[in-house]
């Protein structure tokens, strides 16, 4: 069983409602904030912002709510599969005591955002588990529920859950809750623009000049001066702290369908095991919910897409009978080399400019978080979790020291071994439709991709943010870049950053 007739696409994104794209800038702009990037942790800090009073424009390369934050799960937790017991012994207990109060506040500030507003955005309270279903996972599991309870959550080790097939554990945690991102985050939007806000989609932003104020270039000719900056676009496309020294890019794909509502599970899984299994459901039809399943991360390029999504419909379809695929589609995190979550001054020299960046795959409640806290920040005030995500601390620079070293080594491998002349390298008359290769052409490192009608098409290889050389992914027809996780069209339009500038056409 595999998902391939399903619909190529997030389901968040085909059941918001449409809108027209909210446009770019008419000419230079004078703001209190600007936020760069539309996703969960932008939207949140623009509104918060706006709230008390300051004058925010938020400038989208795309469109808002429909990158990161549209192809996620959608969970909002505080269990994020085995974080506490990492933490208490990285961060201390006050460490771990921290997370978990700074990621519950962001479920409560959300709730209480629905309820104010009145957003129709299918919130649902729920349970969220982490579950083993080998025997060898459950000491790991008691392990994390007692760090989880130690840092305050209401946390316990069960070996009963609703789902149909057994489990050997899991750790609980209920209270929390899920919900449609997009549908949140359009209303959020709509209420930033009537507190004074605006929204600008289609606007990439090029370029930051620090200074009182600073000043953003963008590739539509226009300029933003803002007192404050904020950088939120997932990867950071400003980095002037060396952060891509400690952050790890990851793909994880999605598949989803229907099943009897009887069958749902109503709770939310997430399991370390298999390259990770994460379950929720979500209303649908009468009588049906959709089952959103994900899993089997990799780095961005890997070879072997299809065959990873075969896995992971494969295992849906076996642990829950009468599922119909419907869609599938892929997503993607950055990895923080400690677990937590960059959020705060962009750099140790830093005035104006801020950092919300490194969510590890839990943007929602993150995201959430980090609204708050570079809002409070911006207001000139400290909240207690501050030191925990700010990106300066070096203390913990010491700690990561192994995943540090092991996240250069990657990066080095693909700056120069993808450098190195292949002798296997194939040709473009090799290239079936669909298919796409990095080539040597004129002593060039070219990507060349055939589409369906057999037409090559020829960019540069070398990635417009740092240099590694692009891979091509083919299950869903995109180059990326494994070292930061841009991601670019076969024509060499950008998809996903930290690339601000896209990849130069070769001749073919
Ligand atoms: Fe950094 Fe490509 S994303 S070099």
């Amino acid at each position: 069983m595999n998902a391939e007739g399903a619909v190529q696409g997030s389901y968040w994104l085909q059941t918001a409602p449409a809108r027209e794209p909210a446009p770019p800038p008419s000419g230079d702009i004078t703001v209190d904030v600007a936020v760069v990037g539309g996703g969960i942790a932008g939207l949140s800090t623009a509104w918060e912002l706006a709230r008390h009073g300051r004058e925010v424009a938020v400038l989208e390369a795309d469109r808002i709510a429909a990158g990161v934050t549209g192809h996620t799960t959608a969970k909002l937790t505080a269990l994020h599969t085995l974080v506490y017991d990492h933490l208490r012994r990285t961060r201390g207990r006050e460490g771990a005591r921290l997370y978990a109060d700074s990621q519950s506040a962001a479920i409560l500030r959300a709730a209480g955002i629905v309820a104010d507003l009145g957003i129709e955005c299918e919130w649902e309270e729920a349970a969220a588990f982490t579950f083993a279903e080998r025997p060898e996972g459950v000491a790991q599991l008691r392990a994390e529920a007692e760090a989880a309870r130690e840092a305050g959550l209401p946390a316990e080790f069960v070996t009963e859950t609703e789902l149909p097939f057994p489990v050997a554990g899991a750790v609980r945690v209920p209270g929390q809750a899920q919900f449609h991102p997009r549908k949140y985050l359009l209303a959020l939007a709509d209420d930033l623009c009537r507190l004074g806000g605006s929204v600008h989609e289609g606007t990439r932003v090029t370029g930051l000049t620090e200074g009182t104020p600073c000043v953003l270039s963008t590739d539509r000719g226009v300029s933003v001066r803002a007192g404050e900056v904020v950088v939120a676009t997932h990867y950071p496309v400003f980095d002037r702290a060396l952060l891509f020294t400690r952050l790890s890019p990851r793909r994880e794909l999605v598949v989803a369908g229907t099943i009897d509502a009887g069958q749902a599970p109503r709770g939310m899984y997430i399991t370390p095991e298999r390259s990770t299994r994460s379950v929720r459901s979500a209303p649908y039809d009468e009588g049906r919910r959709l089952l959103i399943v994900t899993g089997e991360h990799f780095t961005p390029g890997a070879a072997d897409v299809e065959a990873r999504f075969d896995r992971l419909a494969s295992w849906a379809d076996s642990h829950f009978a009468g599922l119909t695929f419907t869609h599938r589609w892929a997503t993607q995190d950055n990895d923080s080399t400690d677990s937590v979550p960059l959020v705060g001054p962009l750099h140790p020299g830093s005035r104006h400019t801020y950092v919300a960046t490194g969510f590890g795959g839990w943007g929602l409640s993150s995201g959430i978080m980090a609204g708050r806290l570079i809002s409070d920040l911006v207001q000139g005030h400290t909240a207690e979790w501050a030191g925990l995500y700010d990106p300066r601390r070096l203390a913990s620079v010491v700690r990561e020291g192994a995943s540090f070293l092991r996240h250069q080594a990657h990066v080095a491998r693909h700056f120069v071994g993808d450098r190195l002349p292949h002798v296997t390298a194939p040709s473009p008359e090799d290239l079936v439709p669909g298919d796409g290769a990095v080539v040597r052409l004129d002593g060039r490192q070219c990507a060349v991709h055939r589409d369906d009608g057999g037409r090559l098409q020829a960019v540069s290889a070398v990635c417009t943010h740092l240099g590694c050389v692009v891979a091509f992914n083919r299950a869903e027809q995109t180059w990326e870049c494994p070292c930061h996780g841009s991601r670019f069209a076969p024509d060499g339009r950008i998809l996903q950053g930290p690339a601000v500038r896209p990849l130069d056409r070769r001749d073919i």
